[in-house]
């Protein structure tokens, strides 16, 4: 398989980005990472990056008049880039179709809620309020609809007593930490497809909620060997 590039778009922490480019450099993706690009300077995430020599860069949306106009800013950069995956890490902006047309298709982004539901902000306290015995996070593909697009993957974990919206957040990134990279690899294997009809994994259709994860598929090979240890003998 060929070498892919992927663009990365984060908001903040970057701890997702992190994920990709360790998996990228222990060769568990087939891919380099081509740009990680951020709307926030102060992104830790972009310290991270450019310290492990990955071209970064900063378009900040209060430069620009509108949402087009940044989205705009922001696709001329990443077509510098050439990427033949784009990737949204945490990146706390709502995209246009300005920006989702000319990446249709090889635009994923992962949200921290078990897709349909609570699309949006604040995910995990909402999950809490309203009494949900699950959390999780999903990968989709990203449509204009707001966290909308068709479901890939989604990673579930039980809400236990005494949780908050930190401790569920810290448990659910533990998770997206397994299933991004393992939506990257299926896309870069040309096995994850998006058309008219809706996402597709090895040419069968995708859930709506996407397909469920399970650890033994995870790129990681510590997340593998954790699972394997998990399996009834
Ligand atoms: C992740 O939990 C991701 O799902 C969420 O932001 C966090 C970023 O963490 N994304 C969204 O809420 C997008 N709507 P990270 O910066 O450590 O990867």
């Amino acid at each position: 398989m060929s070498v892919s590039r992927i663009a990365i778009l984060i908001s903040g922490r970057g701890s997702n980005m992190g994920t990709l480019l360790q998996a990228c450099e222990r060769g568990e993706l087939p891919a380099q990472v081509c740009l990680v690009l951020s709307n926030r300077a102060d992104a830790e995430g972009l310290d991270n990056a450019r310290r492990a020599g990955i071209a970064t860069a900063c378009i900040a949306h209060g430069d620009y008049p509108d949402r087009e106009a940044f989205d705009a800013a922001l696709v001329r950069r990443l077509q510098q880039a050439q990427p033949d995956l784009v990737m949204l890490a945490g990146f706390m902006r709502i995209l246009t179709p300005v920006f989702i047309t000319p990446f249709a298709g090889r635009l994923l982004n992962i949200h921290p809620s078990l897709l349909p539901n609570y699309p949006g902000l604040h995910t995990h306290q909402r999950a809490l309020d309203a009494g949900d015995s699950e959390a999780g996070s999903t990968v989709h593909f990203v449509t204009p609809e707001l966290d909308g697009g068709p479901p890939v993957l989604q990673a579930r974990v039980p809400i236990l007593p005494g949780d908050t919206a930190d401790s569920l957040a810290r448990r659910v990134v533990a998770l997206e930490h397994e299933i991004y990279p393992l939506a990257a690899l299926w896309y870069l294997q040309g096995r994850l497809t998006l058309n008219q009809q809706g996402a597709f994994l090895d040419g069968q259709k995708i859930p709506p909620s996407g397909v469920p994860y399970r650890p033994q598929d995870a790129v990681r090979h510590d997340a593998a060997d954790r699972s394997n240890q998990q399996r009834p003998c």
